[in-house]
């Protein structure tokens, strides 16, 4: 998956204009506010999600204009693609290769990509609900049949909850419990095996990628915390104290994903540096897995990363990604020190050039673009080519 072209209009403060990444890393640099993570943002929309910021679609049309428009050229699905989005009247709206399609959601899957923005260090600080909402939306982005397993759990979840609540006043719904319980344990044995293996599929890449940007020095770790082995029988057990409580003790709402390095709890005594670095490592790999079955590695996108990485670990988000295309934001031209050894060829590739020449040719929609690393100045929303 690789952008060729993408070009907007009246997006945020963007006002119009058009930015020809190349195939390898693009680093978009500049001083605060001048609109690079609005070009992330841009592009970002194309995957058919929502803004990894959270904005709703009116916040994002340039203040003062009726209307923004979008354009995407990528290579995707073995071809040359082109998507446009428009957005107005607080809607958005989307073309596939000239096709209208009935909304930006159905173009899920069309161009993937994915993002790390500082927002998700909650990935690590927050709660467990967060490591379980990234593993639940990795696994259905993998196997989409997977939703009807997680929402038929809530579903079973919410209805023993309410039956517990009405069971004091109705002492003979008591015997219902039963079933609903059997209905809990089953659907949470399903949603607890694919998370498990999801867990163990992303653990590999997760501390490959992790041991890449600390140099093997540090070792990550993952492991899918289950509350309860046995479902049945934890449901059994608790169920006393569940008819006190009004909810239910056991299951895999209360698990977790355990996140370690070398030994220690992340969220608990990490570095910021750790758990910047451990985030970007949980997304590459998702990114990895992703890629393993599409065939396709999807574009990264990493905002406002390398500010807490030091050298070592920047240089390997610059130089050491080869597989992706990658869209990285910061504020020095050329973070982590210049390309001395520029990205390091892999066994049998030649090395490439540090920066390329635009041609200024119309993107060719049927090639990859090249590799390499590309400099973009962004200055009031105008994303410029070349170091400065
Ligand atoms: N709808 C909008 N219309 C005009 N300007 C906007 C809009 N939304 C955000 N901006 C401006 O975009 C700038 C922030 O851009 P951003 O990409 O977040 O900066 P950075 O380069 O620091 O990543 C701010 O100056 C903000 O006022
Ligand atoms: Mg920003």
């Amino acid at each position: 998956m690789k952008i060729l072209r993408f070009s907007w209009l009246n997006f945020r403060n963007l006002t119009s204009g058009e930015l020809r990444p190349c195939g390898g890393v693009n680093v978009l640099w500049g001083g605060n506010a001048q609109g690079k993570t609005n070009l992330l943002e841009g592009m970002w929309l194309f995957t058919g999600e929502r803004s990894f910021r959270g904005a709703k679609d009116a916040e994002m049309v340039r203040a003062g204009c009726a209307e923004s428009r979008l354009r995407l050229d990528f290579y995707g699905g073995g071809r040359g693609q082109t998507a446009q989005i428009r957005i107005a009247a607080g809607r958005r709206s989307a073309q596939l290769n000239g096709v209208p399609q009935r909304s930006c959601a159905a173009m899920i899957g069309e161009f993937r990509a994915a993002v790390f923005s500082p927002e998700h260090l909650s990935l690590l600080s927050g709660g467990p609900a967060r490591r379980r909402n990234f593993i639940d939306a990795a696994v259905c982005q993998l196997r989409p049949a997977c939703a009807a397993v997680f929402a038929e759990y809530g579903r079973a979840l919410a209805q023993r909850n309410a039956l517990l609540k009405d069971i004091p006043a109705h002492a003979e719904l008591l015997d219902t419990l039963d079933i609903w319980d059997a209905r809990l344990a089953r659907s949470g044995e399903a949603v607890m095996r694919a998370r498990q293996a999801y867990a163990q599929a992303l653990a590999g890449p997760a501390a490959r990628f992790y041991a890449g940007m600390c140099g093997g020095r540090e070792a990550l770790s993952l492991r899918y915390e289950k509350n309860a082995g046995d479902l049945a029988a934890a449901l059994r057990r608790s169920r006393r104290e569940d008819l006190l409580t009004g909810h239910t003790g056991a299951g895999p709402h209360r698990d977790d994903l355990a996140v370690e390095i070398s030994g220690m709890g992340a969220r608990a005594y990490a570095s910021q540096g750790q758990k910047r670095s451990a985030v970007i490592a949980l997304k590459l790999a998702e990114a990895e897995l992703l890629a393993r079955r599409t065939g396709e590695p999807p574009v990264v996108f990493l905002d406002d990363v390398l500010s807490e990485l030091d050298g070592e670990r920047q240089s390997y988000l610059l130089n050491r990604l080869r597989d992706f295309q990658v869209f990285v934001t910061c504020c020095e031209p050329v973070p982590g020190g210049p390309p001395a050894s520029g990205r390091e060829p892999e066994p049998g590739r030649q090395p490439e050039p540090g920066r390329q020449p635009d041609t200024g040719r119309e993107p060719d929609t049927g090639r990859q673009p090249d590799t390499g690393r590309r400099l973009f100045h962004v200055q009031g929303g105008v994303p410029a080519q070349g170091p400065e």
